[in-house]
């Protein structure tokens, strides 16, 4: 059984000097790892009522699909600027490499309905803290959160209330 350790790629410089981009990539061709990533991520939440997970574009969606069907939730993409038809609403965040937007449609969530938000890097943690704003603002009731990979020195934590469960995997 490969580690997960083992099939994350650590590359140097990119996408911009400095930065240590991990590579999901290979994680995500091994199955027997994939599922194991996805029971991992899902554990905190089997008995949580959970009726949809909202993912973050991009890498986040492959992760947050893969739990809706195995939580039997539904699926709800936060994207970036554009891609949504309206009506829409937003939050703005600055990433470990730039600034960027995410967009939900108004309408896809109830009141109170029970959300889990997914995605595949916690790093400074802005771009989670700008899906929990926007699920909140939609009226969600946030569960939780499960991550794949916490980059510990970027203290993203830190910026997450403690109130709302947060479970990560992978520890770098
Ligand atoms: C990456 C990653 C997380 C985010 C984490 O997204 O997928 O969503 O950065 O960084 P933060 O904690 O500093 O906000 P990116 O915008 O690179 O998008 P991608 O998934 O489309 O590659
Ligand atoms: N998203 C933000 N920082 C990242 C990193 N260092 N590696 C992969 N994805 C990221």
């Amino acid at each position: 059984m490969t580690s997960f350790e083992d099939l994350i790629r650590a590359v140097p410089d990119f996408p911009k000097p400095g930065i240590v981009f991990r590579d999901i990539t290979p994680l995500l061709a091994d199955g027997a790892a994939f599922a194991r990533c996805i029971d991992a991520m899902a554990e905190p939440w089997l008995q949580s009522n959970v009726q949809a997970v909202c993912g973050v574009e991009s890498r986040g969606f492959i992760f947050a699909a893969a739990l809706a069907q195995k939580l039997k939730a539904g699926f709800i993409p936060l994207r970036k600027p554009g891609k949504l038809p309206p009506p829409v609403m937003h939050a703005d965040y600055k990433l470990e490499y730039g600034t960027d937007r995410l967009e939900a449609r108004e309408g896809t969530i109830r009141k109170g309905e029970r959300i889990l938000l997914v995605d595949d890097v916690l790093a400074t943690g802005g771009t989670l803290g700008a899906a929990r704003n926007l699920l909140e603002q939609l009226g969600a009731d946030l569960v939780g959160a499960s991550v794949v990979i916490e980059l510990l020195a970027l203290q993203g934590r830190a910026l997450w209330p403690e109130r709302v469960p947060l479970r990560t995997v992978l520890h770098y």
